[in-house]
């Protein structure tokens, strides 16, 4: 008898937080709140996206550290969720359980996401679980021209102080994670796997943010590994595993964006390529304007890469594009301990504009063989500045401007 005076009290105090009660405190953090006390049924077939929101609308309203709790063993189906913050204090959604898209073409929208954060503060993505956008029905309607917009699988705007860790994301219809107009943010220990063959699917493509750390991740997929876009400051890729996909990219830059370019601090080191397309790369196109300096590309293998280095200010993927003047200056550019093999003879390209070219391009110990071929790897320079120190194979040579 003595047990139910603290057990009733217990559950007024409980009852006094809302639906806290269905949540659980865990010794110095803050209370848990699992989706299935929010009535998400974990069954891969039900529609939880509602549960979630729910879940999250109480965990962002708690003022002591919350987590979300999305429990191991299970498969939740989701469509388009919205997490949305500002939220009352540091906040983590722990992933241990799995979270898959519908199996068929489930929204007409543009910009969409099955997991969608929005103003979020603080906030940590963690866990052992994976999110399977299951796209290739999507993909399929995108290589028929049927489809115009595809769902991002997690995507954050807005945010400040952004941690995911350990999470695998799978299949993405469209860009796996997006980064957009957010400061101090790390990604390690993430994986992401889809096809090489897999439309627009990058790994994590980030814009208009500062400050951001990517370490230890291993990522294949149809497009970028990793894509640097305008606006994007102080970035460092590092232990970053790279293939099947198109390598670790900045830009493009210079679009029909109105806004000058801009791209400034950007560190890729230590990391491995297979079978890309391109290694590192800066690509921009005719006529833009504003700015890209201060690369620092090192200790880099590349495997079969197509072009494992690549300074592009020519771009145009249709192969259409008209010829303008101008373009966005790309300045201090180092390269430096870069070796492996390329799957064309042309290893090393770097094509600047004749109206903007490139300066301050320096390349130290770089060797790169031509995959099962004896010839030597070869460059091509246009309109491009700069120096080289050690060994540099294939032969790089900067003419007078
Ligand atoms: C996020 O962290 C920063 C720095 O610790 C702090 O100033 C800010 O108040 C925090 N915001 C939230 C919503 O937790
Ligand atoms: C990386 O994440 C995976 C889960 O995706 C986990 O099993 C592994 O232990 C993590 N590695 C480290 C070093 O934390
Ligand atoms: C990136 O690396 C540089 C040089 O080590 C360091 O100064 C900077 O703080 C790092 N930035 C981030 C976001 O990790
Ligand atoms: C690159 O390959 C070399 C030789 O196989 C190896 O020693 C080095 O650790 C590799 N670098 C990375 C970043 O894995
Ligand atoms: C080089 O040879 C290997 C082994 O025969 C093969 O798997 C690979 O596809 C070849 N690479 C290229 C670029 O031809």
């Amino acid at each position: 008898m003595r047990a139910v005076l603290p057990m009733l009290l217990l559950l007024v105090a409980s009852a006094a937080v809302g639906s806290a009660a269905a949540a659980g405190r865990r010794k110095g953090e803050g209370t848990r709140y699992s989706v299935m006390a929010f009535h998400a049924a974990g069954d891969g077939e039900t529609d939880d996206s509602k549960a979630f929101e729910e879940t999250w609308d109480s965990a962002c309203r708690d003022s002591g550290g919350a987590t979300l709790y999305v429990p191991e063993g299970r498969t939740f189906l989701l469509g388009e969720t919205k997490l949305q913050g500002p939220c009352k204090s540091p906040i983590t959604l722990q992933v241990d359980g799995d979270i898959v898209a519908p199996s068929s073409l489930w929204t007409l929208k543009s910009l969409t996401s099955l997991l969608a954060f929005y103003r979020v503060d603080n906030l940590t993505v963690d866990g052992i679980g994976q999110i399977d956008g299951r796209g290739a029905p999507w993909w399929h309607c995108y290589n028929q021209k049927k489809c115009h917009y595809r769902p991002q699988l997690v995507s954050f705007s807005f945010c400040n102080g952004l941690r995911v860790t350990n999470i695998r994301l799978k299949d993405s219809a469209d860009k796996h994670m997006s980064v957009f107009e957010c400061s101090q943010v790390q990604v390690h220990n993430v994986t992401v796997m889809a096809p090489g063959n897999s439309p627009n699917t990058d790994g994590i493509t980030m814009g208009a943010s500062d400050h951001v750390r990517i370490s230890s991740c291993n990522i294949h997929s149809g497009d970028d590994c990793v894509s640097i876009l305008t606006g994007t400051t102080d970035v460092n890729v590092t232990d970053v595993t790279c293939g099947p996909g198109h390598g670790i990219s900045v830009g493009s830059l210079g679009g029909a964006s109105e806004k000058p370019a801009l791209v400034e601090r950007i560190t890729v080191s230590n990391c491995n390529f297979f079978n890309t397309m391109t290694g590192v790369r800066i690509k921009s196109w005719q006529g833009g304007r504003g700015k890209a300096n201060t690369f620092l590309f090192r200790d880099l293998n590349m495997t079969q890469v197509r072009y494992p280095i690549d300074i592009d200010q020519f771009y145009c993927p249709q192969g259409n594009c008209p010829k303008r003047e101008g373009g966005v200056a790309i300045t201090d550019a180092r390269f430096i301990n870069i070796r492996g093999t390329s799957s064309e003879q042309e290893a090393i390209q770097i094509l600047c504009s004749k109206s903007v070219p490139c300066h301050g391009i320096f390349l130290h110990n770089v060797d790169l063989s031509w995959a099962n071929h004896t010839a030597p790897t070869k460059a091509k320079i246009l309109n491009a500045q700069g120096s080289v120190a050690g060994t540099v194979k294939p032969q790089v040579r900067f003419r007078g401007l």
